[in-house]
């Protein structure tokens, strides 16, 4: 357990890990590369916790100490406290949660790991928003997606956005990289799964009528906003799939569709 320490410095190196954060460029490169990610708000650093992240630091304004005291009692990691206004000189925005806490990284495990125990998979290509990247991780822990596997430039689930978006749903559900692109998604099929690529076109068939809540393993494509899955990936799937749309939609954001794909693995709705 640490005392917390009160900084009154913006300059002290201790606050290193917060500085910059509306910096997404350099955070996109610093953070990968110091080991380190950003959990912000009370819920959020206990979600990180509990999945089994350790703490490097918190930087709390004082009224949360005591709200966060019990995390404070069970960690090593210093704890500094801050003003509001010292704390927005650091990390360049005004940290409306009063409280954020930078999260050592862990190696990420291997597709055929995340694969081992899992039945119904996601599989992102390109999805490089982090707010959509976000908003599918929380879908995927709340609808009981097990595992998550991205294509290299997908966007990290760790940045901060992401998590904060997730609800710390990034910290629970498993998720890997597929490195051969999208070859790799041959051994998603040799696991047993059965691969559905998401898509709104015409040519697809109707989730509905595909029934993924009856195969034993599923995997669910899906790609991003404005180009849609590649021909590639595309070619790579064992069937095309569509949420039906009307009033002339022409598609669904991909975190609405992600959604509703969930769902319908779940239970066999919304259409059944
Ligand atoms: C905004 S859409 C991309 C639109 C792109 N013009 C296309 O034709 O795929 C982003 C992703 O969301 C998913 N998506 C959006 N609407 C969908 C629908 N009605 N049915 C199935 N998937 C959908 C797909 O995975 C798609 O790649």
């Amino acid at each position: 357990m640490a005392e917390p320490i009160v900084v009154e410095d913006p300059g002290d190196p201790r606050l290193h890990d917060y500085t910059g954060l509306t910096d997404v460029e350099l955070r996109r490169r610093r953070e990968p590369a110091e080991g380190l990610f950003i959990a912000e708000g009370e819920k959020v650093i206990r979600r990180a916790g509990e999945a089994g992240y350790a703490m490097r630091s918190m930087l709390l304004s004082a009224k949360w100490v005591d709200v966060m005291r019990d995390v404070i009692d069970r960690s090593d990691a210093p704890v500094y406290v801050v003003d509001p206004a010292l704390a927005e000189k650091v990390t360049g925005y005004h940290v409306h949660r009063g409280a954020l806490a930078s999260m050592q990284r862990t190696p990420l495990p291997t597709a055929s790991d995340v694969l081992r125990t899992a039945r119904r998979v996601v599989v992102m290509e390109s999805v490089n928003d982090h707010t959509n990247i976000g908003a599918i991780f929380r879908s995927a822990a709340a609808l009981g997606m097990d595992a998550v596997l991205l294509s290299p430039d997908c966007a990290d689930p760790l940045y901060r956005r992401s998590v904060k978006v997730s609800m710390g749903a990034v910290c629970s559900v498993s998720y890997a990289r597929v490195e051969a692109w999208p070859r790799g998604l041959e051994s998603v099929r040799e696991a047993g799964f059965r691969l559905l690529a998401l898509t709104p076109g015409e040519e697809a068939r109707a989730l509905d009528e595909v029934a993924p809540h009856r195969m034993d393993r599923v995997a669910l494509m899906l790609g991003a906003e404005g180009t849609g899955l590649s021909a590639r990936a595309m070619a790579a799937a064992d069937e095309r799939v569509r949420i039906p749309m009307s009033h002339g939609v022409d598609s669904l954001n991909v975190g609405a569709a992600a959604a509703v794909a969930f769902y319908a693995v779940a239970t066999g709705r919304p259409q059944e």
